[in-house]
C-alpha cells in the first residue's frame, strides 16, 4: 500500500509540475498574412524527446481541425485536416527547449478561433490554448 501511495504521489506531482503555457493568449492578423503561434512546455535539460506527443487543434466556427500532430517525436502529416495542409510548419530546432512554434501561412478569415495544443512527454501531460482572430484584408482606395 505504501508503494502504491508513493506511486500516485509522484504521478500527481508530475502532472502538477508539467505545464504548457502560451506566450500570447490572443493574436490578431489579416488574411493572407502569416503568423507564428507559440506555446512553451516544461522541458528537461537532459534526455531525449522520443516520448514527445503533440496534438494541436483549431476550434473554429467552421469546425474543429487538426493543425499539427507529432507522435513519439515523429510528425504525422496524415492527421492534419485539409483546411491546414501545406500551411503549418513547426520549428523543430526549439522543440528541445520546450517551445512549440507553429508557423501558419496564408491565413483565412475562417481560421479564426481557439487554438489548443496538448503536449505529453514521459514526465507529464498538459495543454494550452490561445485565440486567433483573422480579419479581412484592408482595402485602400
Ligand atoms: C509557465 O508560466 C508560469 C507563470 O507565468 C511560469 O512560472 C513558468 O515558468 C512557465 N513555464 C513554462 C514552461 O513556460
Ligand atoms: C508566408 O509564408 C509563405 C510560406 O511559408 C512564404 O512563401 C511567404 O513569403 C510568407 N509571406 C509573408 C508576408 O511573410
Amino acid at each position: 500500500v505504501f508503494f502504491v501511495k508513493v506511486f500516485f504521489f509522484f504521478a500527481l506531482w508530475h502532472e502538477a509540475t508539467f505545464v504548457v503555457n502560451v506566450t500570447q493568449s490572443s493574436y490578431e492578423a489579416e488574411e493572407n498574412q502569416n503568423i507564428t503561434l507559440e506555446w512553451t512546455f516544461t522541458s528537461r535539460t537532459q534526455g531525449s524527446y522520443r516520448e514527445l506527443f503533440i496534438y494541436c487543434e483549431a476550434i473554429t466556427d467552421h469546425g474543429v481541425f487538426v493543425i499539427y500532430h507529432m507522435h513519439k517525436g515523429v510528425e504525422i502529416p496524415a492527421s492534419q485536416d485539409d483546411q491546414f495542409s501545406g500551411r503549418v510548419q513547426i520549428d523543430k530546432d526549439v522543440l528541445r527547449e520546450g517551445r512549440i512554434r507553429l508557423h501558419v501561412s496564408r491565413l483565412r478569415t475562417e481560421d479564426s478561433g481557439l487554438y489548443l495544443c496538448d503536449v505529453m512527454t514521459d514526465y507529464g501531460f498538459n495543454s494550452g490554448r490561445c485565440r486567433l482572430k483573422v480579419t479581412g484584408e484592408k482595402k485602400y482606395y
